[in-house]
């Protein structure tokens, strides 16, 4: 596997890369180490009448990603003698990357590279679909495709260097999945247990979930991360459920396995993972959606008392009695607050008990907790609950 820094404008004196690539105008070379060249590439309708051999011929669609084996085909007629065959498109969305992913895999000889945001993981995950070369900027500025990675990003993120055929894939899956961070973790904690294994985000859409999970099939991805709003989504997907899956009706961990895809949920054990024993306690929930059924079911497994409060009551109701639970419009005494709502809830009148535990699962920065604390309580916010429920992914993905 070959990695391209281009364009090169100071000869790097420590950089590990097989490859140099120069921009000459239309006509670029890819010098070797001992700056011996090693390939011409020169453009779709480039009219070169004698050119060098090996050759690289490219084609570039900067707006879609269309037939690829049609494309191939163009070009085999065209430059039968080609080494390799670059078909560089721009993917409208995750599927287009898939579909360059499965297209590499299947041709040896083809560079397959999806640009724009949704095409990096055709960058990334390039050495373990058998694509001879990827590109990568030395910096930002040296950017010259959408969706290209400093090499840096896929030394130290992706651990580029070590990914190869017998890589496993893991993802997080959802809409959107730039503010998750979960590659940062998986990656690393990969990385320190010598696993041959990489994770990447990848934004699919509610109605595109059918097409990704056939895509992925001859891919070997083996374990996926999900989030909003695919929770319950995924769930016609699944071969097995979990038994907390099938009590609350969402997964946010699937494993691949020789039958099918396994789906589990470790959101509702995070949330209360290092709060001790809860038996007996109280704890209002506030909210009645999918991430309150996760805590919910993880609360009663404790045997704690819990009671729903919901915006709208009838949600909160009809809650409680699947779970049976209590339900309040008012409520007043508790030991656990829990906001699962992805609201702060100013106009709503709590009754802030200051030796109750706060909590917000959410990531972001809880003007609700803020409430809280200034009230006295003890207030604990989503991040820890984020880190416990992917050290519990980390264990699923073994
Ligand atoms: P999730 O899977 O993240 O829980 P969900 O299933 O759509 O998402 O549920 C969202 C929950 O947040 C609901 O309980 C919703 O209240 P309603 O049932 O009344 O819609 C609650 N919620 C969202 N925005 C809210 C707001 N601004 N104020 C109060 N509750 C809110």
């Amino acid at each position: 596997m070959t990695l391209v820094c281009a364009p090169v404008k100071v000869w790097p004196q420590n950089l590990q890369v097989d490859l140099y690539e120069f921009e000459e105008g239309r006509v670029k070379t890819i010098y070797n180490q001992n700056r011996e060249l090693v390939f011409t590439l020169i453009d779709w309708e480039e009219e070169v009448t004698s050119f060098l051999t090996p050759l690289i011929v490219s084609y570039h669609n900067y707006q879609e990603t269309k037939d690829l084996e049609l494309i191939l085909e163009k070009m085999k007629q065209k430059w039968p003698l080609a080494t390799y065959y670059k078909i560089a498109t721009f993917a409208t969305s995750s599927l287009d990357a898939l579909r360059m992913l499965v297209f590499q895999k299947q041709n040896t000889n083809v560079i397959g590279i999806c640009m724009g945001k949704h095409g990096s993981i055709t960058r990334i995950l390039s050495p373990i679909v058998s694509a001879p070369l990827t590109y990568a900027p030395l910096t930002e500025e040296d950017q010259n495709a959408p969706g290209q990675l400093t090499w840096k990003e896929l030394l130290h993120t992706y651990h580029f260097p070590l990914l190869n055929k017998q890589t496993r894939i893991y993802g997080v899956i959802g809409d959107p999945v730039s503010q998750s961070v979960g590659h940062l973790f998986h990656n690393d904690q990969f990385k320190l247990k010598g696993k041959n294994k990489v994770y990447v985000k990848i934004k699919v859409k509610e109605q595109e979930l059918a097409q990704f999970f056939e895509c992925i099939e001859s891919l070997p991805f083996q374990g996926l991360s999900v989030t909003a709003p695919l929770k319950e989504k995924v769930l016609p997907f699944l071969h097995t459920r979990s038994p907390v899956v099938s009590r609350i009706g969402a997964s946010n961990t699937l494993v691949r396995t020789e039958n099918g895809w396994e789906g589990d949920n470790t959101d509702g054990e995070a949330a209360l993972k290092g709060l001790g024993d809860l038996s007996g306690q109280t704890a209002v929930i506030l909210g009645a959606g999918g991430a309150a059924r996760a805590v919910i079911y993880a609360l009663l497994s404790q045997k704690a008392r819990v009671v729903i409060w919901n915006r709208t009551p009838d949600k909160a109701r009809a809650l409680s009695q699947e779970f049976q639970c209590e339900w309040a419009h008012i409520f007043s005494s508790y030991d656990l607050l829990i906001n699962t709502t992805s609201s702060s809830l100013e106009e709503v009148d709590i009754p802030w008990i200051k030796k109750a535990l706060v909590i917000d699962i959410s990531l972001k920065p809880s003007s609700f907790l803020e409430r809280a604390a200034l009230h006295g309580c003890q207030v604990m916010g989503g991040f820890s609950m984020y880190i416990q429920q992917a050290i519990k992914q980390q264990e699923l993905f073994e």
